[in-house]
């Protein structure tokens, strides 16, 4: 033990996490059930163990946490397990491999960077804590949670006139140039020459609604 009374550890404990989110994340309630769902296929205790890794067995993995291995407490950026998930598909070290199973979402990704970052508790045992990157920073995943992050929210379908009144429903993906890229409700994607868009659907270009 060092030397810092435990005491006063207890109480700057208290201080940090008055601070943070009501509940923290531990592996076996929020993210086992991920990794069953998606990588047991070949990192199971009851099938195939490729890379001698478990992730559905919270004894093996705990023995797997720490300085140098493969979850840092604290430290995401450290932890190879947050590096398979953060590659980009078919890259070596990208998890599930290419082909080879279902990706986790965004939101899947970030709730084990929080995971991390919070000290990984796993069997009840926490490690130490870390921060989560802020947007714009190295690490910061992008999600689908926009309310939460005071971004603008998804793009949504509407009603563009071309200048011979003819009009459909599309959602704007952007604009390049002098097209409008319009996504149908099919899926497909026109881009679509801006001069050839009604003054009131161009307008609406740039406001945006
Ligand atoms: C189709 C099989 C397959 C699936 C599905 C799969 N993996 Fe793997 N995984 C492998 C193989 C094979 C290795 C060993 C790779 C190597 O040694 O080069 C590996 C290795 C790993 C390692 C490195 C282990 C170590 O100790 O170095 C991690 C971490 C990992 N996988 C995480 C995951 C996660 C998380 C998922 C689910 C999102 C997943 N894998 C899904 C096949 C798979």
């Amino acid at each position: 033990m060092n030397r810092i009374s435990l005491p006063v550890k207890h109480l700057l404990l208290l201080i940090a996490l008055a601070g943070a989110p009501a509940f923290a994340l531990e592996y076996e309630k929020d993210i086992m059930p991920i990794f069953i769902e998606k990588c047991s296929d070949c990192h199971s205790d009851s099938g195939k163990v490729k890379g001698g890794l478990k992730l559905d067995d919270p004894k093996h993995l705990s023995g797997r946490l720490g300085k140098n291995k493969l979850v840092v407490p604290g430290d995401w950026d450290a932890s190879y397990l947050f590096v398979t998930l953060f590659r980009p598909e078919g890259d070596d070290d990208a998890m599930p491999p290419k082909g080879k199973g279902e990706r986790l979402t965004p939101e899947e990704v970030v709730l084990v960077q929080r995971w991390i970052s919070e000290g990984a508790e796993i069997l009840g045992e926490k490690g130490e804590k870390g921060p989560m990157p802020k947007p714009g920073e190295p690490g910061y995943i992008e999600t689908g949670d926009s309310e939460s992050e005071g971004m603008p929210a998804a793009p949504q379908p509407r009603e563009w006139t071309n200048r011979e009144g003819k009009s459909i429903t599309a959602t704007l993906l952007g604009v390049e140039g002098e097209v409008a890229l319009l996504r149908l409700a099919n899926g497909t994607v026109y881009r679509y020459p801006i001069e050839n868009l009604s003054e009131e659907s161009r307008a609406g270009l740039k406001s945006g609604d």
